[in-house]
């Protein structure tokens, strides 16, 4: 049984994260010990759902009296290169919520860090493990070229966080590094590289659509010029209502995707591809359940794999350059 700490006990630990530990098929290889975190209420929270762990506010406190495998680390943004650095030091494997960093640099030195010490790595790129996004990525693998994604997503408002200090840090450049395209954008930018090849130009325009307290954007329209195809990606905090929905089309197919159902098209034939209700919670944590099993797959075979410490890397490149375009007003070759 692999020993870990949670680092942030906030909303997506508490509604996503140890449901997924606590879940039959993840609680026989992966224990959670302990906890970190400087709120009260959110430590209370986590004593609440898994009793019988400890909790610090010091994640030193917490290495030097508990022996771990693994950390799980769950701050905002802005925290999560100082949480990974000490896990590497304390020589525990990691698994860190997205966006990996909150800065390229940052990103760099923690890319070459993890990599030369073959420390076992994984974001919660959990999207991957979607049904749905996996037939996205499965349509693509026999066409090297002419393709055309759209991913649409809208929600009403930036989600305020646990973080009874900061509940809003992700509508605070300081704290997210960025609005929209940064939080919910990171998803949609590595699965547009799993399903269509590197990005190899980006064209991107921000915008604040709302009246709003917000220091960054609330929408975003991005598009990827990448090996197979094209992307585009939007994404709005400033919609009537919450919805997703995704096409794709290679000229002779196509998949569409409405937030709930999912149909193929083919010589004007239609067929329903059945996907689970994404709306669903356990939809939802059956993501991170596959993800850690993997993770714990990892560690017990000692098997570092460089591809998901470099899919972190470059989700945080691919952002940086979108926000460069944005700035610039510019296209930007990769
Ligand atoms: N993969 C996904 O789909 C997904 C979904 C939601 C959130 N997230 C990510 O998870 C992370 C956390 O998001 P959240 O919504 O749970 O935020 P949150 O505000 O609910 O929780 C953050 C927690 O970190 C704690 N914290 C703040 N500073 C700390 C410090 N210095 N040391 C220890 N703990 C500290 C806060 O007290 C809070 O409990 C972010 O990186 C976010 O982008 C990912």
């Amino acid at each position: 049984m692999l020993k870990g700490a949670i680092i942030g006990l906030g909303k997506i630990a508490q509604t996503a994260h140890i449901p997924a530990y606590l879940n039959k098929r993840v609680s026989g290889k992966l224990k959670i010990v302990a906890g970190v975190d400087i709120s009260k209420e959110n430590s209370v929270a986590f004593l609440k759902l898994i009793p019988d762990v400890e909790v610090f506010t010091s994640v030193d406190e917490m290495f030097r009296k508990t022996k771990l495998d693994f950390v799980d680390i769950c701050v905002p943004p802005h925290l999560h290169a100082e949480y990974i650095k000490s896990a590497l030091k304390n020589n525990v494997s990691i698994i860190c919520e997205k966006p990996f960093t909150k800065g390229i640099s940052e990103a760099k030195l923690l890319k070459k860090k993890i990599t030369d010490s073959k420390t076992i790595f994984f974001p919660c790129h959990q999207y991957k493990y979607s049904p749905i996004w996996s037939n996205f990525n499965k349509f693509t693998t026999k066409t090297k070229s002419g393709i055309f994604l759209q991913f649409n997503i809208f929600r009403t408002t930036a989600d305020n966080g646990f973080d009874d200090k900061n509940p809003a840090w992700r509508t605070d450049k300081k704290l997210s590094g960025g609005g929209i395209l940064s939080d919910t954008g990171t998803h949609y930018l590595y699965l547009t590289s799993w399903i269509l090849g590197k990005p190899k130009e980006l064209s991107v325009m921000n915008f604040k659509l709302k009246e709003n307290p917000y220091s960054v954007e609330d929408t975003s329209l991005a598009i990827l010029k990448c090996e197979k195809g094209i992307a585009e990606i939007n994404l709005t905090w400033a919609a009537d209502k919450r919805a997703n929905s995704a096409f794709i089309t290679d000229g002779k197919r196509c998949l569409t995707y409405d937030g709930k159902k999912m149909f193929s098209f083919e010589k004007d034939k239609a067929k329903e591809i059945s996907v689970p209700d994404a709306s669903d919670k356990k939809t939802y944590i059956a993501f991170y359940e596959d993800l850690f099993l993997d993770f714990a797959k990892a560690i017990n075979t000692i098997k570092f794999n460089k591809s998901h410490v470099e899919e972190a890397y470059d989700s945080v490149r691919i952002l940086e350059n979108c926000y460069k375009s944005a700035e610039l007003k510019k296209t930007i070759r990769l």
